[in-house]
């Protein structure tokens, strides 16, 4: 198969012709991501989303947000802020135990992550402790705090000293109290939230995959204690289903991954990762944990703050075991745009068609609208008519180039609908709809065109 412009060297390409490169390529040259400050040769592990790529990433938070929240009576939002209590950070047990083992090489000064450089020796079966780059000698294992510090107020003091929050959920634990004082909220209940998360990350190489400044949707869900487990088996199951149901993402690609005891976090109790099949291997998507009452009794007794639930039903007094759900946005984004990439072939002419395969909820562009002829009134009403979507859609309106040159155009941005007015659309007001997946051409009447987009995307299921 001819492929749409080349892989990196060496780089794994697909089944469906994807590849890293060809995604990234893809993602700065129709505006979905930059490197950040790019005017001044970039920063490193950063990265700015375009117009397209902050729609697509506003569409998969607003989708979890539906499922979340809005779906669930029994499930709040909350918003906390980013700067926190340094005291957070210690009853959290960040300033402790978040740490990476690191290791460098003395030749060719690459750094590694210990978990990153055992995995690279289990896959290569040796347990040879050099650089897997270059066979250099190695350092010593050296620990290194991932959280990065700044100071508050005008006076540089260590008494100022703050965090940057390397995850959301503290806000959430630090504001249990609130939320059950103030809102009608009963165990079992969640409390959601999706922001910004930092860390000071060693390895940031795969794009938007592990960058230093990410966004997280995080759901912390409390319980009484002793039910956790099933808890926890329900939160598995509905995660994975959302990715596959709402996202679009190929079941195949998806797996869940156990930790074992090594791989657990400070506060974890047990661990499962959703893990994509990325062009690097299996990585985590989303972490589900079983937190028991790890955070709630440590800011318990760092705050000095009674944060016991009074359960009505037991008429017990308790702190609540949490299962969390955690799941990267900006991670989400390149997966979502990672499995929608194809490259298909047209006709048997060797002609390339680059196609995203967007769940139309999360496609950043849902209609465009096209006059065939820039001429005799077609853009007009076909205006006309984009006008119209406007407030139900994201919409396009575009009149420059061949008809099938402008379909290609939407179709690398994954554009799912595409409205065609041609001559006869003036006498009967009919116009075609063009889908995305199918390329197949449909006439329906003008009146009925918001209806059937709303239909074929609730219908939507992956070719
Ligand atoms: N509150 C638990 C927690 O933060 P985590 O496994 O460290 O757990 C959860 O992170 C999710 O956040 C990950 O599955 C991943 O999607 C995302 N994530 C973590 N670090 C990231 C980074 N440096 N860049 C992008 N996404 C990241």
């Amino acid at each position: 198969m001819t492929t749409y412009g080349n892989a990196g060297k060496g780089e794994s390409v697909n089944e469906q012709g994807a590849s890293m490169g060809k995604v990234v390529s893809l993602c700065k040259s129709r505006g979905f991501i930059y490197p950040s400050s790019e005017i001044y040769g970039g920063l490193s592990a950063t990265w700015d989303y375009g117009p397209l790529g902050v729609e697509i990433k506003q569409n998969i938070q607003n989708a979890w947000w539906k499922e979340m929240v809005r779906r669930n009576e029994n499930i709040v939002g909350l918003d906390a802020a980013i700067m926190m209590h340094p005291k957070t950070w210690e009853a959290s047990g960040h300033v402790d135990n978040f740490l990476d083992a690191l290791v460098d090489c003395k030749k060719c000064r690459s750094r590694f992550r210990e978990e990153a450089l055992e995995k690279i020796r289990v896959e290569r079966n040796t347990d040879s402790a050099v650089c897997p780059e270059c066979g250099g000698e190695l350092t010593e294992l050296r620990q290194f705090n991932l959280m990065f510090t700044t100071q508050l107020g005008p006076v540089e003091d260590a008494g100022n000293l703050i965090y940057l929050r390397p995850e959301t959920a503290q806000g959430i634990f630090v504001n249990f109290k609130n939320v059950v004082d103030t809102s009608r909220v009963k165990i079992p209940f969640g409390i959601a939230q999706v922001g910004k998360a930092f860390r000071n990350e060693i390895t940031t190489k795969n794009f938007i995959f592990r960058t230093c400044e990410f966004e997280q949707m995080e759901m912390q869900y409390f319980v009484r204690p002793g039910s956790e487990k099933e808890a926890f088996e329900e939160w598995k199951a509905k995660r994975m289903a959302w990715y596959i149901d709402q996202v679009g993402i190929n079941p195949k690609r998806l797996r869940f991954s156990e930790h074992g005891p090594k791989e657990l976090a400070h506060y974890s109790r047990a661990a499962f990762d959703i893990e994509y099949n990325y062009p690097f291997g299996w990585q985590e998507l989303e972490g589900i944990h079983s937190r028991a009452d790890y955070d709630l009794k440590r800011h318990m007794q760092f705050s000095g703050k009674d944060i016991n639930y009074f359960d009505a039903e037991t008429n017990t007094r308790y702190i609540p075991y949490v299962i969390e759900t955690s799941a990267g946005l900006t991670r989400s984004v390149l997966v979502a745009l990672m499995d929608a990439y194809h490259e298909e072939e047209l006709g048997g002419n060797g002609e390339i068609r680059r196609v995203l395969h967007l769940h139309p909820q999360i496609a950043p562009i849902k209609v465009a609208v096209f006059p065939l002829v820039k001429k005799d009134g077609l853009p007009e009403m076909a205006r006309r008519i984009e006008e119209n979507l406007r407030e139900d859609f994201a919409t396009f309106y575009d009149q420059g180039g061949a008809i099938g040159r402008r379909y290609r155009r939407m179709d690398e941005i994954g554009t799912p609908f595409c409205v065609t007015v041609d001559y006869e659309t003036m006498n009967n007001r009919l116009v075609t709809l063009r889908l995305r997946d199918s390329m197949e051409q449909i006439r329906i009447p003008i009146e009925g065109i918001a209806d059937s987009v709303r239909k074929e995307s609730l219908l939507y299921r992956r070719l």
